[in-house]
């Protein structure tokens, strides 16, 4: 057993007489109720999913593993000559709540490693593919083509102790997150680079592979680093963790539940947002002649989109109340490295104008950036300028967190999900007995 196998199952043991005690003691313990607006409303703000890789506050954004970005970058082992943490690393905070030491990271690191090979079926199904295919579809189909790898499936038919299903789901989980980095920047080349693919170099760590293989000299690995660890998890209801969870608790494998939260990312109105926050502020700079404008001349372009009757894109969050720590993050990687950047300008001076124009609108109830407003920003400067492609790394990024919450799903014996449902009628019927009652 690996050592961060071994450290897993030790805190697997510890965490499970919790939850059985609440389930088995508490159980009957209300978490809040459930209106008609929130039955329709996308179950927003219902308390009924349970994670402990990472919490969403508010005001202070995600916290992994009970630490705030800023902590996780600085507390995290770096690789030698950048600034970013090793991917490695967090994943080990992912999965055992603890902060590894550089001895720790480096087993992560030779444990991927040993998994990292791609069956060559998986390009040859990439291949088939029509070129024009979405990166995102391609990523997917990659992902479940793969499903028969499963250790958890020869594991479950063989017959399996509940108790351990967590051991195969570690084994498919370690292995697709070895491998997918190299799917997804095949992909890439194959793609956009008139299919120059580049072999991995297993001497590199997962960011610096990503760079290598991506063709795009440092500091890439730096930003590709940040960029997996910031996308990693995001708690468990939003639309990709949610339906990763979702596919998983019917025990179907790793496989088919990170190609599921692949396509639940490729949403416009979740992971592919990014693309479109560069593409709108392409516009503002194709409409500003490209000179970069005054805060007036900002102010009023965004005015002008409100009036229109459009979003802002990148600004407001259904949950957050703040900026974004994960835009300030990558805020700070642009001051740093591409304080010129005609594209970091017009978001500069964004972070500036919005915020108070939005308020002063009174009707957005977070003002404030998201990831999304400066994620593109940074892949455009260093040559992706392939908007389809952004989805892929945030998904990529996103399969960390999930598999980790699936691995920790099927520790603690979580069991099949099943919300229940209610018909139109029975909705009005207790609206009138409401109503009712008020009189
Ligand atoms: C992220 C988002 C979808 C959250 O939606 P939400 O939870 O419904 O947001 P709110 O409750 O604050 O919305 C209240 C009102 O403010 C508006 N609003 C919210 N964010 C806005 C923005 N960035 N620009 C203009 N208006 C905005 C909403 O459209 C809504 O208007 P309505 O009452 O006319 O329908 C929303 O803020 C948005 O559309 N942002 C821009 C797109 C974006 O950045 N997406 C990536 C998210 S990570």
């Amino acid at each position: 057993m690996s050592k961060l196998k071994e450290k897993l199952y030790t805190k697997i043991q510890a965490w499970r007489p919790r939850t059985a005690k609440l389930i088995k003691e508490h159980g009957d313990v209300k978490l809040g109720e459930v209106n008609i607006g929130q039955a329709i409303g996308g179950a927003r703000d219902v308390k009924c999913l349970v994670t402990d890789i990472s919490y969403l506050d508010p005001m202070e954004g995600i916290r992994f593993r009970g630490m705030t970005i800023p902590e996780v970058l600085e507390k995290l082992p770096k690789a030698p000559g950048g600034d970013m943490p090793y991917v490695e690393g967090h994943v080990y905070l992912l999965l055992t709540g603890d902060i590894p030491t550089e001895k720790e990271v480096a087993e992560v690191a030779d444990e991927f490693r040993k998994r990292a090979k791609v069956p060559q079926y998986v390009f040859d199904v990439l291949r088939a593919m029509p070129r024009d295919t979405h990166p995102m579809t391609m990523l997917s189909a990659a992902v479940v083509a793969m499903q028969r790898e499963s250790v958890f499936v020869q594991k479950y038919n063989a017959g399996i102790n509940k108790n351990d299903y967590w051991d195969p789901t570690y084994e498919d989980a370690m292995n697709l997150l070895a491998q997918l980095p190299e799917i997804a920047a095949y992909i890439f080349r194959m793609k956009y680079r008139g299919d120059t693919t580049i072999p991995s170099d297993p001497t590199l760590d997962m960011g610096g592979n990503f760079a290598h293989m991506m063709g795009i000299a440092k500091p890439y690995d730096d930003v590709s680093r940040l960029y997996f660890i910031l996308h990693s998890d995001h708690e468990s209801g939003n639309v990709s963790a949610h339906a990763g969870h979702l596919i998983s608790s019917a025990l179907s494998d790793i496989y088919y539940s990170i190609s599921g939260m692949i396509n639940g990312l490729a949403g416009p109105l979740h992971g592919l947002a990014n693309q479109e926050v560069l593409s709108w502020i392409q516009g503002v700079m194709a409409k500003m002649g490209g000179k970069v404008p005054t805060d007036e001349e900002m102010r009023q372009f965004v005015w002008d989109t409100l009036k229109s009757g459009q979003v802002i894109p990148g600004y407001g969050h259904a949950v957050l109340r703040k900026t974004d720590p994960r835009y300030m993050a990558q805020r700070e990687f642009c001051l740093k490295h591409l304080p010129e950047d005609p594209l970091f300008k017009y978001v500069d001076i964004l972070f500036r104008v919005v915020p108070p124009v939005l308020l002063e609108q009174g009707k957005a109830k977070n003002p404030w950036p998201n990831v999304d407003a400066q994620s593109g920003v940074i892949q455009w400067y260093y040559g992706v300028k392939e908007y389809d492609f952004y989805t892929v790394l945030f998904a990529v990024g996103r399969a960390f967190g999930v598999a980790a919450n699936i691995i920790w799903d099927r520790a603690l014996g979580y069991p099949i999900e099943r919300p229940k449902s209610v018909t139109t009628a029975m909705l009005e019927e207790a609206a009138k007995a409401a109503s009712a009652a008020k009189s």
